[in-house]
């Protein structure tokens, strides 16, 4: 499980490079800010850290190992220079990114442990990680995998890895909580929204914080970014979690069928 003091929204940056957005995050209220080697983008991440008025040690920073960089030396190789960029000495989460390409459990895992160890990672972290791939997982790490990292969204309640998760004590990061933008042309959430007059966006993120997730919607825009903060004040009721459970329809946005079987 994630530590008690990670708040619940949390901060995408995938394709935001602007370090002066990053700190405005951060500054509007952002404590919990995910970033990836794949992104391209720590060293501008790092600079938003450094720009804000908010203390390094306020934050829990969240980076994740390239599936090209899942061999041993290139995840010890690799993570240094994401600190680096960064401008960090220690990373609060790392993930796996993909259990893809160079990704070998004894091998991985055995460069991931020894950076828990050292205390260069205070947390380990896996992404896009099946119940049967976080079995073979726990095989293979000494430390805690602390979270797992997947697409969630009310067309996408993962209800069987979320009751797997909690038995094994491991939090859930919800990417893509508003289906990349989709969720203003869901109906029954959109009629939700109206009812409390909030946007779309905030209904779903909502609707997961009240499921115990850990969202991390992507902010390139200020007021979006605004507005997906607000989501931690509104309560839906339970005609709303009614209606969001009864959907029955399914959509995953990010696929990849070696890991996750279209639906
Ligand atoms: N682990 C993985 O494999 C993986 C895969 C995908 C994503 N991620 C992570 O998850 C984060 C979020 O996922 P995502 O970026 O794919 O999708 P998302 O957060 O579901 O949706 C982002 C889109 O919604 C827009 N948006 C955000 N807030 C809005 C609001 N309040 N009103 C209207 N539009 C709004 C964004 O526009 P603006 O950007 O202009 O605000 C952007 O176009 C990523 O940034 C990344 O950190 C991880």
């Amino acid at each position: 499980m994630l530590p008690d003091d990670v708040p619940p929204i949390g901060l995408g940056t995938a394709g935001v490079d602007d370090p002066a957005l990053i700190a405005d995050a951060i500054d509007t209220g952002y404590r919990f800010i995910d970033t990836a080697q794949r992104y391209g983008n720590e060293a501008a991440v790092g600079a938003g850290i450094r720009q804000a008025d908010v203390g390094r040690d306020r934050l829990f920073v969240a980076t994740k190992v390239h599936e090209r960089n899942l061999a041993y030396e290139d995840v010890l190789q690799t993570t240094a220079e994401s600190l680096d960029r960064l401008g960090i000495a220690q990373v609060d989460l790392l993930y796996v990114h993909w259990p893809l390409e160079a990704y070998d459990p004894p091998e991985t895992f055995q460069a991931f442990d020894e950076l828990y160890d050292d205390g260069r990672i205070k947390h380990v972290g896996v992404s896009n990680f099946t119940p049967a791939l976080l079995d073979e997982a726990h095989d293979h790490l000494d430390a805690p995998i602390t979270a797992n990292q997947v697409e969630m969204h009310p067309l996408l309640p993962q209800r069987k890895l979320r009751s797997y998760l909690s038995t094994h004590d491991i939090a859930l990061v919800a990417y893509g909580p508003l289906m990349v933008g989709d969720v203003f042309d869901v109906p029954e959430i959109t009629a939700i929204a109206e009812r409390h007059d909030v946007s779309a966006a905030q209904v779903s993120l909502a609707w997961l914080l009240e499921q115990g997730v850990y969202p991390i919607p992507r902010g390139d825009t200020p007021t979006h970014f605004r507005d997906n903060l607000a989501a931690r004040g509104l309560s839906l009721d339970d005609e709303d979690l009614d209606q969001l459970e009864r959907i029955g329809r399914t959509r995953r946005v990010y696929t990849n069928d070696t890991v996750w079987p279209t639906e």
